[in-house]
């Protein structure tokens, strides 16, 4: 048995399967579940009669499937609230292949269905049946999937991490595609939220985790710069045991690469007892959040393999300032002037993102890398925009190389952490040109006065900010609102050339799972 999630009542059970004369040899929730479907075999019944009867005494999260001796050729799986991808290899005898999503099962097939909460499916080869947990007959629900063989594979880079990469300008031009159209306006397809709808909000909610809050935190300061409307930005885990204050007037914005991740499902499912519209930001068509949500952005990214997020990170950035400027036209810009120039520097991005990644760039980050492979902690310091930056440099070094990374607001260094500042400790400052460029080279000379070797983000020819870097990561220069989608990545770059430097798996950080199902 293989199982995904957390039983909540294992304890009574396991103590009930004692009473019945059950030996376990683990303290475990998932050994549970195999005495329950050993003692319903036991009465005489099937193996997927067995696992149906186990999973209506089950509560929590789960996604498991089931085989036994006695039944070869046959696997029962189930699922409630943790997702599950059905895959059929071709032919009669055609495999069947399960999975929590598509990239895993993108090398074997191209036929997916998806099993909804409560369902169970016995795979056979060359035969698939869903039922309920009842055993009622159901049609599964096909998912429809343009992602290529190719796109799973690593193309000649030496991990998928690598190549995401450096895909990243071809998945922001196809997020933009169809979207920002040549007249200077912004159309969102498969949203399905109305534009009155839209006009009738009040408060935006962006609720994430990990990569996809960051991405999130861009968005409070492009919707509320660009069309006045209150945004609060929240970590998926909190939102919902927090007592938010919504109503049918709050649009509440999931942003999730896969969506899938429990802790932004389950954030969306309490906004939504409150009326509040729900739309989500993803990256996987037909994501149980796509299906649950009132409304869908999808960013264009393709299948992403490595577990640390890169081109849905930049592509939900994308995709949100897109939201921010669609909100913006029908509310009325703050500032009209800034439309022409946000439109011309939104179409700009690829061919930038383009230009940080070029090969003299790449070579410049991984020279640079190698002059800290022996360092043990890093500083990450932003402001504004460069803030979430900051942040999204900090998680992929500390994913992917386990160093001490912290990401801070730069003016809140001194209110506590300029106290870890000494000599030689390694700050990365966000020092791009933004209204508080001048204020963070402020909070830069702080550190410096106090010793610490300073890598800088720097635009392409600013000498003056050079000038105060010990290091220098070149990015070219945008709208500052757009920044981060540049700006991040020679600090993806970075993480990437150090881990590699210490011989680590890229791909497999790690602890870590690419999608995080269970609380
Ligand atoms: C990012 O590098 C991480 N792997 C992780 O923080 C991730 O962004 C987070 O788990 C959210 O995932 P999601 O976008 O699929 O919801």
């Amino acid at each position: 048995m293989v199982h995904n999630g957390i039983i909540e009542n294992w304890r009574e059970l396991a103590e009930q399967l004692r009473t019945e004369g059950h030996t376990f040899v683990s303290d475990t929730d998932t050994e549970v579940i195999a005495h329950l479907v050993e003692r319903e075999l036991s009465g005489g019944c099937s193996l997927a009669a067995a696992v149906r009867a186990t999973l209506r005494e089950v509560r929590g999260a789960f996604a498991l499937a089931v085989m036994c001796a006695g039944e070869p050729g046959t696997i029962v799986a189930g699922r409630r609230v943790s997702p599950l991808i059905i895959g059929m290899g071709d032919g009669e005898s055609g495999e069947g292949l399960l999975a929590s999503d598509i990239p895993a099962l993108l090398g074997r097939t191209r036929r997916f269905w998806v099993l909804d909460d409560d369902q169970v499916v016995v795979l056979r080869p060359g035969s698939m049946l869903v039922t309920t947990l009842q055993g009622k007959e159901v049609e599964p629900k096909e998912l429809h999937v343009d992602w290529d063989l190719e796109a799973a594979e690593k193309g000649g880079y030496p991990d998928f991490m690598g190549k995401e990469i450096h895909e990243q300008p071809r998945a922001i031009a196809d997020t933009l595609l169809g979207r920002l159209l040549a007249d200077g306006t912004v159309e969102l397809d498969e949203f399905r939220i109305t534009d009155d709808e839209l006009r009738h909000v009040d408060k935006v909610f962006v609720v994430a985790c990990g990569s996809s809050y960051h991405a999130g935190m861009v968005a409070k300061y492009a919707i509320e710069r660009l069309a006045r409307l209150r945004t609060e930005i929240d970590i998926a885990s909190e939102f919902r045991y927090r007592d938010p204050v919504l109503d049918d007037r709050t649009l509440v914005v999931g942003v999730s690469q896969s969506g899938e991740t429990i802790d932004t499902l389950q954030a969306m499912r309490e906004a939504r007892q409150w009326d509040a519209k729900i739309m989500v930001i993803s990256n996987v068509v037909d994501s149980s959040m796509a299906r649950e949500a009132d409304g869908v952005l999808y960013t264009r990214a393709g299948p992403e393999v490595g577990v640390a997020a890169t081109k849905t990170h930049l592509t939900q950035v994308v995709a949100l300032e897109l939201l921010a400027l669609y909100l913006a036209q029908l509310r009325g810009f703050a500032e009209p002037a800034d439309a022409r120039v946000l439109f011309a520097d939104l179409a700009r991005l690829p061919e930038l993102v383009e230009r940080a990644l070029a090969p003299g760039r790449d070579a410049e980050v991984a020279e640079i890398a190698g002059k800290f492979a022996d360092t043990r902690d890093f500083f990450f310091l932003g402001r504004h925009v460069g803030f979430p930056v900051a942040l999204e440099g900090a998680l992929k070094l500390k994913e992917i190389s386990y160093l001490r990374a912290e990401g801070y607001p730069a003016g809140e260094l001194k209110h506590g952490p300029i106290a870890l500042i000494v000599p030689g400790t390694v700050v990365v400052g966000v020092a791009t040109r933004t209204h508080l460029w001048e204020k963070m080279m402020g909070n830069v000379a702080e550190v410096r006065a106090r010793g610490a070797t300073v890598v800088l983000v720097a635009n392409e020819g600013d000498e003056e900010t050079a000038a105060q870097a010990d290091e220098v990561l070149w990015v070219p220069r945008t709208h500052p609102l757009f920044a981060p989608v540049i700006d991040v990545v020679p600090l993806q770059l970075l993480a990437y050339h150090i881990a590699r430097a210490h011989g680590h798996d890229v791909d497999r950080p790690r602890n870590l799972a690419k999608t995080v199902t269970v609380e």
